[in-house]
């Protein structure tokens, strides 16, 4: 295999080995314009009905509100115009958007005609409701092609300040290695809305999933929902009228804390476990002392920033979670807290 080759494949997170019969085959690439040749783009309309018979009940809840709809490895845009044809049948507002490495297929998507391939698992009805007939391919009628974007990128790179409700990231990941699986799925948890669902393709589950998400069952479907780190108590009870910042243990923290047994006081486990009895002064104190230790462990200072938050030191707070995120500005967490912070 060529270094150009092994080099685009790790630009773009692909497992050489995954594709390994595929790329045997390929006789040269002179470019990432050429990237089809590697990756694999079977799409059709309305892969996996049930998913989308599923998708189409849990749409129902946007009747009174826009969505905003984004397709990772859209392919030719397959996807991208189903969500459009049930989003349409159900009278909502919506923005679909897709993203696909391949800049032939992105010029697809926007033109919008197939062939036999792609349509080939919709019903006559389906195929003249959604489509008009162009010689001997189909062409998606203009009425669901007002409200779609379609963009060249690499999920990897991906870099955007929007927000999405539901994000596809259907058999994208099947051909990715562990790392580069961690990164989309860190970044696809930075643009998903904070009730937002990441749908993944059927049977589809990385262990990686569970450091940002949750799973969630909707009829015969697991949707994504972003983890939340803190969780705001939203009870008005006679005791207490304040809203409450809690801590859920990060998996960092209890690698971090195997060895220590009985909550040492200079551990994070210890700061943890103060944190969750609202012990935040006390916690303060000791994470102090942690950062006397190590002062870059952006942890740390993440627990400062949710102890000062709950005493309502919110400027204290504010530089805390500045320091986090310059260690790690990856963590979609200390974004949330951060939007709170400005609430
Ligand atoms: C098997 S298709 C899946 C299409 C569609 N999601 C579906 O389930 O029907 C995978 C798509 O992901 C795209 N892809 C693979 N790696 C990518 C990357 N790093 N960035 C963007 N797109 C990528 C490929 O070009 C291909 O079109």
């Amino acid at each position: 295999m060529t270094k150009y080759l092994l080099e685009l494949l790790k630009k773009y997170g692909i497992d050489p080995n995954s594709l390994k019969r595929k790329i045997e085959n390929i006789k040269n690439i002179y470019s990432d314009s050429e990237l089809d040749k590697i990756l694999i783009g079977e799409s059709y309309f309305f892969r996996d009905r049930e998913m989308w018979l599923a998708l189409k009940e849990y749409l129902k809840r946007f009747r009174n509100r826009k969505i905003d709809f984004l397709s990772l490895g859209c392919s030719k845009g397959e996807e991208v115009y189903s969500f459009c044809f049930i989003a349409e049948e159900l009278g909502l507002e919506y923005n679909a958007y897709g993203i696909d490495a391949s800049i032939e297929r992105i010029k697809q998507a926007r033109e919008g005609i197939y062939d036999f391939w792609s349509i080939r698992k919709l019903t006559i009805s389906e195929l003249e409701k959604y489509f008009v007939r162009v010689n001997d391919k189909w062409k998606v009628k203009d009425t669901y092609r007002k409200k779609v974007a379609f963009e060249t990128g690499n999920i990897l790179e991906l870099s955007m300040d929007d927000k999405f409700d539901i994000i596809m990231l259907r058999k994208v990941l099947i051909y990715f290695e562990p790392l580069s699986i961690e990164m989309v799925l860190n970044k696809v948890a930075n643009i998903l809305r904070k009730d937002g669902v990441l749908i993944l393709g059927k049977g589809e589950y990385y262990q990686q999933l569970e450091s940002f998400f949750e799973p969630l069952k909707f009829k015969n479907s697991i949707y994504w929902s972003k983890k939340r780190f803190s969780d705001i108590s939203k009870k008005r009870s006679t005791h207490s009228k304040s809203s409450t910042i809690k801590i859920k243990r990060t998996k960092v923290a209890d690698s971090e804390n195997k060895k220590v047994k009985n909550f040492q006081p200079l551990s994070l486990e210890f700061v943890e476990n103060l944190i969750e009895n609202g012990k935040y002064e006390e916690a303060l104190k000791a994470i102090d002392k942690l950062l006397e230790d190590n002062p870059i462990s952006y942890i740390v200072w993440k627990y400062k920033a949710i102890a000062e938050m709950n005493l309502k030191k919110l400027d204290e707070a504010k530089n805390s979670l500045e320091k986090a995120v310059f260690l790690n500005p990856e963590d979609y967490e200390l974004w949330y807290l951060d939007e709170l912070l400005r609430k």
